[in-house]
């Protein structure tokens, strides 16, 4: 017997990017619906165009779940965030590395525990969900059970997210060390056991060079090797004293990034937390090898790391997506993440058009994850990911929305003004979630 098909359409205002609209308003990067319709069967994009037109595809009493003029966009895609670091958000701390050992690994510590990070798994999937998130890239900690809690919880929910164990085998606390074997025999079995299970991915996860041995980063190289298809993610360049740190630990390396380099870590689906202190030769090293870099603004500024070269990324040709980085990002939306993206561009006298930044958090992460086929657009075939923004989320956002001259101000105050208020549904695979 056929499998029935399972239908719906969504009446309201419709954006998709296709393309980087860069620094200006090029209509050809995106598709915008006034007035749309997107139709969507058994989980997946059917057609997102003109109402007018798309209505004829369907019969006179097809049901139409009716948005008025709320904005029905992608979901976001947040590419780096720690699921454990939920409840180190607003945690104090003042740098990097002495809010890392002060405040998140010893939370971190609580993850050996199942059952704990089964509970806050939950909670975390769920603020997603409310802010509009539908994939994330994200760091366990370096318990095995941890990356167990989250991908059982998330294959639950049939959400598309990306997750690793952490390697880390020096320079932190030994509760939370593994070594170059268990992180290989652990990465080895957790990869067995989730990649490629519904809608989950395993990223390869060594902390940043820092906490990782020579030895546990041949391991990492080699996993990276033997499972071309795993992501790998990892941080670099956040803090200059972290940098200096890392000339200490690695004298021959030329650069922090070509610590992981020289391990075979930079390569398509790498994704790189933060990238503030890299040079040209890095830079163009990024580009050149795939790697792509995640901007966590919220985090950049809470912990007073540094501010990221847009221009310089662009000009080497360097990929990048926003990101949240919870704890050390300061929220888990992705609304609020562009507003800070657009301030870290003006502290340098750059500009972050509203379009390019709703590009980076939808498109923009999708092509990073190389899934701009699957999630991120509104593609006939891909994913039905999508949220809907709400136009009258508060009393100020109704009454700017109301005197949005253009689409550009449309979202530059939503981005401005919004956060989890103007999330008012989130859908995974065209289900209400
Ligand atoms: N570098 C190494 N670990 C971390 C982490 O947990 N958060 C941030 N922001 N940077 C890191
Ligand atoms: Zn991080």
């Amino acid at each position: 017997m056929a499998h029935p098909i399972e239908a719906s359409a969504h009446r309201g205002q419709i954006l998709s990017f296709l393309s980087d609209p860069g620094e200006g308003n090029d209509p050809a990067c995106y598709q915008h619906f006034a007035e749309g319709l997107l139709l969507i069967e058994n989980g997946r994009i059917a057609a997102a165009g003109p109402e007018a037109a798309l209505r004829r595809q369907l019969p006179a009493d097809f049901p139409i779940i009716d948005h008025g003029r709320n904005l029905l966009m992608p979901g976001f895609i947040d590419t780096h965030i720690h699921y454990p670091q939920t409840d180190v958000i607003a945690a104090g701390g003042r740098h990097l590395l002495d809010w890392l050992n002060d405040y998140t690994f010893v939370e971190e510590r609580r993850f050996a525990l199942r059952t704990h990070g089964a509970e806050v798994a939950e909670f975390f999937l769920d603020e997603l969900a409310r802010n509009g998130t539908t994939t994330a890239m994200a760091f366990c900690t370096v318990h095995a059970a941890s990356v167990e809690a989250f991908f059982a919880a998330a294959e639950q929910r049939g959400a598309r997210m990306v997750a690793g164990k952490v390697l880390m085998d020096r320079n932190a606390p030994a509760e939370l060390l593994d070594t170059p074997q268990s992180a290989d025999r652990e990465t080895r079995d957790l990869i067995e056991r989730w990649d490629g299970v519904e809608r989950l991915s395993y990223a390869i996860t060594p902390r940043f060079a820092c906490t990782s041995s020579v030895a546990q980063l041949e391991i990492a190289g080699r996993l990276a090797r033997d499972f071309p298809d795993c992501y790998i993610q990892s941080h670099v360049a956040e803090n200059q004293a972290e940098v200096a740190w890392v000339r200490e630990l690695f004298p021959s390396a030329r650069s922090y990034l070509d610590v992981y380099d020289g391990h075979g870590l930079l390569r398509d689906k790498a994704i790189y937390a933060h990238c503030i202190y890299l040079d040209e030769a890095d830079r163009e090293r990024m580009a050149r090898s795939g790697a792509c870099a995640a901007f966590c603004p919220t985090s950049n500024l809470y912990l007073g790391s540094g501010l990221f070269d847009l221009r310089a990324a662009d000009a080497a040709g360097m990929h990048y997506s926003t990101a949240t980085d919870v704890g050390g990002g300061s929220s888990f939306s992705m609304l609020r993440t562009l507003d800070e993206a657009r301030k870290v561009a003006r502290l340098q006298g750059q500009d972050l058009h509203p379009l390019r930044a709703f590009f980076l958090a939808t498109l923009g992460g999708a092509r990073c994850l190389g899934l701009e086929r699957s999630i991120g657009a509104f593609t006939p075939g891909a994913e039905a990911d999508f949220i809907e923004l709400d136009l009258q989320a508060t009393p100020l956002i109704a009454r700017r929305t109301a005197a949005a001259q253009d689409l550009s101000d449309l979202l530059r105050i939503f981005m401005t003004l919004g956060d989890d208020r103007a999330i008012k549904s989130t859908y995974l695979m065209g289900r209400l979630s």
